[in-house]
């Protein structure tokens, strides 16, 4: 995308706050390694965390992390990462630790401050780099949950704006970083096929499925407060929601799409309690971190309209959940019948209409189901899929992507305050005001209450995970 804001010059160094934290062993020292192995990061780097460890314990983390992730195939870029790599510790409530981060940033004038720590511990930082003296120039680099409602979305972005303008403010969703998801806008809109029947008088409905096979592993003390809308509804679901319903950005610019996503937001009707269903995962509560009486979900879906000229009256489905029958990533938009039931079996509104199928994860793939005749003389058929595209996954991560996009200043793939905020307003209501979470089975596709839900306008497409080719 055009890179048409101010913010484009380069940071001059980087300050990683939390990187002794499981988001940086997991997934920021691996997207360094790789950006400074693509010859792309040449930039001091502070880590700062409470632990007094020397730099020989942090490097050992560091090979630790990127041994995990399998990936030290160039020894070369690892010590070139070791060199640009220093430490302070210290606690983020005392100022002197802000001191030592500006002595270790020496004379860098554009430095970028990556807050991969917990949300409570936001403000303290943003305060304490504004006292220092350290955020002139800079931008910070924000992870999700942002916020927990729109109260405290609001709230969060009173205290960054208080030392930062808003074009120095990236809020991470990784989501938005992923090969297969900016596919859809430039899908939508490098196409001409598709506008004629990308509304309502063509498309019945719109589901999104995002399953995991797996629970809360470790992280049950965090999910607890949190819980599946939170995670990532509101945020990575509402995101591809965003890019599917937008109207055409007026130019290739990081606001212009802003703009577009925050109307789509805006138009979406704040949810109600008869619209979602939450469930529990059987044994979720015995995890390490749980309340032993939790009524956190682990399993969300819900109904969701987008009062536009475009989306009027189309249900928009969406379910997320841990511990069910796969991991998948899938959106699936249903198209109506054809008008005249011509054939023996023509489909009806309820039965094998026309979709467009993309699948996000594990595989990058556009599928679109047409129904052809089958040999023989009786006009019947089959629906068939035919494949717009399959892909390799993206050759970089989307840490990797959004970290060099942070740095480079380019603003096109992170969220905008606005965005942030309207897209808690469409869930506040639910989050205050909810149905009790139901139990379902792991390796279940969630509680049977969900099948309910989309029951009017037909089922939920459980994804398989082969695609099959038949086009
Ligand atoms: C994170 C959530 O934001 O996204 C996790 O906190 C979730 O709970 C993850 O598992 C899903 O991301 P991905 O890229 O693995 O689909």
């Amino acid at each position: 995308m055009a890179k048409n804001n101010t913010q484009t010059l380069r940071s001059d160094a980087l300050a990683l706050f939390g990187i002794t934290g499981d988001l940086a062993y997991k997934m920021i020292i691996p997207a360094l390694y790789a950006l400074v192995k693509r010859g792309v990061l040449t930039l001091p780097i502070v880590g700062v965390a409470l632990e007094p460890w020397s730099a020989a314990q942090l490097r050992a983390r560091v090979k630790d992390s990127l041994q995990r992730s399998g990936w030290i195939d160039d020894t070369k870029a690892l010590h070139k990462l070791f060199s640009l790599l220093t430490y302070v510790s210290g606690d983020y409530t005392h100022p002197e630790t802000f001191t030592a981060i500006k002595k270790a940033l020496g004379d860098a004038q554009r430095p970028a401050h990556y807050l991969a720590i917990p949300p409570f511990l936001f403000e303290n930082v943003i305060q304490g780099l504004g006292s220092a003296g350290i955020a002139k120039g800079a931008r910070v680099i924000v992870e999700k949950p942002f916020g927990r409602d729109l109260p405290t979305a609001r709230e969060l972005n009173r205290v960054a704006h208080a030392v930062f303008p808003e074009d120095s403010i990236f809020r991470i969703d990784h989501y938005l970083g992923k090969e297969a998801i900016m596919n859809i806008l430039y899908f939508r809109f490098a196409n001409s096929f598709l506008e004629p029947i990308w509304n309502r008088n063509y498309i019945s409905s719109v589901q999104i499925t995002l399953a995991e096979d797996f629970g809360v592993k470790t992280r049950g003390a965090f999910y607890d407060t949190v819980g599946c809308l939170r995670d990532v509804i509101q945020n990575h679901l509402f995101q591809i929601v965003a890019l599917l319903a937008m109207e055409p950005p007026t130019r290739q610019d990081p606001d212009a799409v802003q703009t577009e996503k925050v109307k789509v937001f805006r138009a979406m009707r704040p949810l109600a309690p008869a619209d979602v269903v939450r469930g529990q995962y059987t044994g979720y509560r015995n995890e390490p971190g749980v309340a032993k009486n939790s009524d956190v979900e682990t399993f969300c879906a819900l109904r969701l309209f987008i009062d536009s000229w475009r989306w009027e009256g189309v249900p928009w489905y969406l379910r997320s959940g841990k511990n069910l029958a796969r991991s998948v990533n899938e959106v699936v938009v249903e198209l109506k019948p054809p008008p005249q039931k011509l054939f023996d079996d023509s489909p009806s509104a309820s039965g094998e209409t026309n979709y467009l199928r993309f699948q996000l994860a594990p595989h990058s793939a556009i599928g679109l189901a047409a129904r052809v005749k089958q040999k023989g003389k009786k006009f019947i058929g089959d629906q068939k899929e035919l494949f717009l595209i399959e892909e390799e996954p993206g050759e970089q991560s989307p840490y990797e992507r959004l970290l060099g996009d942070a740095i480079a200043g380019d603003r096109t793939l992170f969220t905008r305050e606005d965005a942030s905020e309207a897209a808690w307003a469409v869930v506040d209501p639910v989050l205050k005001k909810h149905p009790l979470s139901l139990p379902y089975r792991r390796g279940s596709w969630g509680p049977k209450e969900a099948n309910a839900l989309i029951a009017k306008d037909g089922s939920w497409h459980n994804p398989v995970l082969e695609l099959k080719k038949n086009g």
